[in-house]
């Protein structure tokens, strides 16, 4: 009886896989849509956007996948350019999630609203969150490491 158990196993792990996506969304409802706004899109000279944007981001390689998750566990102060409009404002770390859920989150983001994983990037994982975490950085630390994206 190899068969129903390989069945089984398959649908354990898509319904896990899809599991984690409906969680990263959940964790954006609930952290980053009233900023960055459900549409991800965020708001022109307030909230810049992360639709279009995130994945511009990550493809700047380690050093923007370590940024973006420096800015979820720091947050983030100093003036930014996004597609052209100026942000200058402060993004308050949103440390109070766990490991898990900035991960959820992040990969929510990188595949959202035309974002998508740049070539060869696996998902995030949450211990390379805890790793980061131990760092204990500040948000003016963070703005200092932002890779040149327009
Ligand atoms: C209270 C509003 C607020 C919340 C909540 C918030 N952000 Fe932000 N976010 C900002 C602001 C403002 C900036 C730009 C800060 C600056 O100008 O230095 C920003 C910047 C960013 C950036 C960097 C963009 C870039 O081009 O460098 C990322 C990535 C990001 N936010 C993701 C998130 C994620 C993911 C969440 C939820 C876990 C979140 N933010 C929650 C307001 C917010």
């Amino acid at each position: 009886m190899i068969y129903p158990l390989k069945v089984g196993l398959m649908l354990a792990a898509f319904l896990g896989g899809s599991t984690l996506a409906a969680k990263g969304a959940d964790v954006y409802g609930a952290n980053c849509a009233a900023c960055h706004q459900p549409t991800g899109k965020g708001v022109p000279g307030a909230f810049p956007p992360l639709a279009g944007h995130f994945s511009a981001l990550l493809a700047t390689g380690t050093a923007g996948r370590t940024y973006v998750e420096h800015v979820v566990l720091y947050g983030l102060a100093g003036k930014i350019v996004v597609g052209g409009m100026t942000y200058n404002g402060a993004m308050p770390a949103q440390k109070q999630l766990s490991d898990a859920d900035l991960a959820a989150v992040l990969n929510y983001v990188a595949t959202s609203w035309g974002n998508k994983l740049p070539k060869g990037q696996k998902p995030v994982a949450a211990a390379e969150l805890t790793k980061l975490r131990a760092k204990a950085l500040t948000a003016a630390a963070v703005y200092k490491t932002r890779p040149a994206v327009k």
